[in-house]
This record gives C-alpha cells, sequence and structure tokens, in this order.
C-alpha cells in the first residue's frame, strides 16, 4: 500500500485511481477475459485539467488491476470522454482478422483554440490497439469527424448495430449541445451524419454529454433500445444526473415510446454512465459504470490525494410497470463474491467494517426506515414514505465544502418497494429497491465511521454481509 491508499474515505471495492483526479468512465469493452476501464484522469492535480485516458483491468468487475496511461493529450488537444470497440471483423484494417483490433474514439478538445475564442475546438478522434489495449497507437488521419459548428461536440459511443436486412454497421451516438446526433461507418474511420434527437423532447436544464444507444429485448423478446442521456447541470437532485429514453432505432433515427423525462439513478452522484462493448459472450444483458459524484462539487469534497470513485457496475435490464417499459439496473451478481461473514439481524445492530451489503424484504405496507449513524451522532436516513423513497443526508457528516451537499433526496415510486439492498462503502451509499427497479446513489463524508444501523419493524429478513476482511 502507498500512503495515499490509506487515507480516508479510500473505497474497500469502489474502483478510484491511485492518485489524482477522476470523472467519466470510458472506453469500455470486454475481451479476452477481461473487462476494460478507461477514465478520464488528470494525474498532476486532483481537480480537472488536461485529460487523459487512465486504465484498469478487471476479470469480474469487481476487483481492479491499475495499468499505465493509455492516451495522452497531443496537439490536437486534451483527450475527453469517448468508447472503444473490439472490431472483431476487422472493417478498420488496423490488425487482421486473426489478431482483431481494439479502436477507441475519443474527443479531442482543442484547450488552446478554445483559449482563443473559436467555437470549433472539438473533434472527434481515433486509435487503435493490438496487444490487449497495453498500448494504443493514434491514427495518423484525425479527427475523424470535423467539427460543424457548435461549441459543445463530443463523447463520441460507438456500437455494432444490425440493419433489418442482418447486415452490421458501427453506429455512433455524439452529445452536441443538448441534442443528440447520430453517425454511421463500416470502417470506424469514415462518419455520415444519420439522424438526430431531442430537440423537444427530455431535461434541457444543462449541456447534454455521453450518450449510449444500448440495443435490449423486452422479457417478452421484443427488440427496443435505450438511449442513456447526462446533463450537466440539470439533475433531479441539481446539478449532473442521466437521464434515459426508451424506444426504436431505425435507420439512423430514434423514436421514443413516449415523452416522460426519467433517470437513471434518482440519488445525486451517478453520472456519465455507459456500456461495456463486446461483453455479450459472458453476460445476458448490458453492464454500465458510472462516475459516483456531481460536478455540484466533484472538485472540492474531502479527499487529499485522489478524487471520484466509479459505482458499482450494474446489469441493465427492462421491466414492465402498468404497461410501460422502465430501465432497471441490478448490481452485478460477482459483488457477491465479496462477501466474507454474514449476520441475520432483528434489531438494531453494530456495522462489522466501513463496506458492507444490507439486503431487507419490506412487508406490511409500502413504507420502511433505515437509519445508519456513527458515534457522533451523524447519520443518512433511507426511506419510503407516501410513494415517495429519500435519501437523506442533510446530517450525515463533512458538508462544509459545498452549500448544496447536505440535502435530502427523494424520488416518485409509484408501484411497492419489496426489497432492498444497500452497498455501503467508505464514503458512498448505493440504495437499490427490487433489485435495481429504484435507484439511488449518494456519497457521504461522515466524521467518523458509520457504526449501527436501526430499521423499521416491518422490515424482514434483514442480512449484513461483511464485504472485506
Ligand atoms: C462529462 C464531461 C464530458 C467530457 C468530459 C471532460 O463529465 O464533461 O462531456 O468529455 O467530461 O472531462
Amino acid at each position: 500500500f502507498k500512503e495515499s491508499d490509506k487515507e480516508n474515505y479510500r473505497p474497500e471495492y469502489h474502483f478510484t485511481p491511485s492518485s489524482g483526479w477522476m470523472n467519466d468512465p470510458n472506453g469500455l469493452f470486454y475481451y479476452e477475459g477481461e473487462y476494460h476501464l478507461f477514465y478520464q484522469y488528470y494525474p498532476d492535480s486532483t481537480v480537472w485539467g488536461p485529460m487523459h485516458w487512465g486504465h484498469a483491468v478487471s476479470p469480474d468487475l469487481v476487483k481492479w488491476e491499475h495499468l499505465p496511461i493509455a492516451l495522452e493529450p497531443d496537439s490536437l488537444g486534451y483527450i475527453f470522454s469517448g468508447s472503444a470497440v473490439v472490431d472483431l471483423d476487422n472493417s478498420s484494417g488496423f490488425g487482421s482478422s486473426e489478431r482483431p483490433p481494439i479502436v477507441a474514439i475519443f474527443t479531442y478538445h482543442d484547450a488552446k483554440a478554445a483559449g482563443e475564442g473559436e467555437i470549433d475546438y472539438q473533434t472527434q478522434g481515433i486509435a487503435y490497439s493490438l496487444n490487449r489495449g497495453r498500448t494504443w497507437k493514434k491514427y495518423e488521419g484525425n479527427p475523424v469527424i470535423a467539427n460543424t459548428g457548435d461549441i459543445d461536440f463530443r463523447d463520441p459511443k460507438v456500437t455494432r448495430l444490425q440493419r433489418e436486412d442482418g447486415s452490421s454497421y458501427w453506429n455512433l451516438t455524439l452529445a452536441v449541445k443538448d441534442e443528440i446526433q447520430f453517425f454511421s461507418s463500416e470502417d470506424l474511420i469514415h462518419w455520415k451524419k444519420t439522424g438526430s434527437f431531442g430537440r423537444n423532447i427530455g431535461a434541457h436544464g444543462g449541456v447534454w454529454e455521453c450518450p449510449d444507444l444500448i440495443p435490449m429485448k423486452t422479457e417478452s423478446g421484443e427488440d427496443k433500445y435505450v438511449l442513456l442521456v447526462s446533463i450537466n447541470p440539470g439533475g433531479p437532485q441539481k446539478g449532473s444526473a442521466t437521464q434515459y429514453f426508451i424506444g426504436d432505432y431505425v435507420e439512423g433515427k430514434f423514436i421514443p415510446d413516449d415523452t416522460m423525462i426519467r433517470w437513471l439513478d434518482y440519488g445525486p452522484d451517478n453520472y456519465a454512465s455507459v456500456t461495456w462493448d463486446n461483453s455479450s459472450e459472458i453476460n445476458d444483458n448490458p453492464i454500465a459504470i458510472g462516475w459516483m459524484s456531481n460536478w455540484l462539487y466533484a472538485q472540492t469534497v474531502p479527499t487529499l490525494s485522489w478524487r471520484s470513485a466509479m459505482t458499482v457496475a450494474r446489469e441493465l435490464s427492462l421491466f414492465d410497470v402498468d404497461g410501460t417499459y422502465l430501465l432497471k439496473s441490478s448490481p452485478v451478481n460477482t459483488l457477491e463474491d465479496l462477501r466474507k461473514e454474514s449476520y441475520t439481524i432483528y434489531e438494531s445492530s453494530t456495522l462489522p467494517s466501513q463496506a458492507v451489503e444490507i439486503s431487507a424484504s419490506v412487508s406490511e405496507g409500502d413504507t420502511f426506515r433505515i437509519v445508519i449513524s456513527n458515534e457522533l451522532g451523524e447519520q443518512v436516513i433511507i426511506s419510503k414514505e407516501m410513494g415517495l423513497v429519500s435519501v437523506d443526508r442533510t446530517n450525515a457528516g463533512n458538508s462544509d465544502f459545498n452549500r448544496e451537499f447536505a440535502a435530502l433526496h427523494s424520488a416518485p415510486m409509484s408501484w411497492e418497494a419489496e426489497e432492498l439492498t444497500i452497498f455501503l462503502d467508505a464514503h458512498s451509499l448505493e440504495l437499490f429497491i427490487n433489485d435495481g427497479e429504484l435507484v439511488m446513489t449518494s456519497i457521504l463524508f461522515p466524521s467518523s465511521a458509520w457504526k449501527t444501523m436501526d430499521f423499521s419493524e416491518n422490515l424482514k429478513n434483514v442480512k449484513l454481509f461483511q464485504l472485506q476482511d
């Protein structure tokens, strides 16, 4: 362990950079037994700066190994958010079919041009790897998508999609100001704009960022597309958050099922969530991960040598409430491998460590209350009452770094809460109701570790799992 690893608030099982600043997850792909996680990274400071892609790999989405920085800024700009795909058929020609290239596509942010008052300083570039993501070569013809006159023109997410005639193509989803543009390509190098979405729909309290178009199936086998769109500011709990749309996608046009505004996670601290490419060989459903912070206060939270963690990885699926599909985010089942000891509890209990999973079922009625507290009287309260789920961190410890931080966050849930799962770590709480039909993620900075849990009597089968030795 380095000194920085032992610092307060360093999570036990959530991904953090070893030191320095981190924001969005980038370039997620699965290949040969490894889940790759790249991330917006500034190694020289704990606040945002010239962006690199940091890199880590995991066999199971739970244990992460740090690898050297994958992409560094160059004369075209900082390396902003983007995605990566496994080009199995070598459509790009960068590798061979025996040795498929991994192709990353990211936004170049030309800070110098921005500083000089130009508007077209964000473009899209690509890079490829022929050695399982260990080293990357930038394409000499960059940029591959030139700016079309918008200041915000970024965060390309590429997905392999099928046309109705069965042939495949690369689809790219790009955030442009507060709308989405779609592009398509045969070779990941030449891109053609095919459509746009979002002008008259969705939340528009901020700029749209980090989109992801995800092909999914309903329980009855119907094809649907989910479009994730992060927005900053303008989230339901102030600051940044991720909205989603469900609909159909035909030849570059996204047709939403309805005009409702919906949020992937109703807590304040899950942003820029996107999914892994090429993981269908081992997962039935798409897997997403998000940045567990909020642009409102991310750069001032009280950690010293590093800033920000990722959420736990989550499996996405669709479920039906009164004839309408909604998106469910379930904690990935490999998190079960972290369980060390388990305790069944019947009343107020001491928490065995700062890293625990709590599960419970709700009997009698549709209300519940859990209070997690420390020896200093600080507490976080999780409850459902009158159809509103809340996580209250108004008195949950250190909050003087931002006036908006100490707040009560609520979300409407018109259907019944039956089961709860809570993942607690050194500075976070992730609440999953009914295995993720409603999710709230909050970061917390208690002045001493959480010690006690109290809960309403109608919670049954209450279990605590210690997630560390
Ligand atoms: C989202 C974001 C992206 C951008 C990146 C820069 O948090 O603003 O739109 O690419 O962060 O670090």
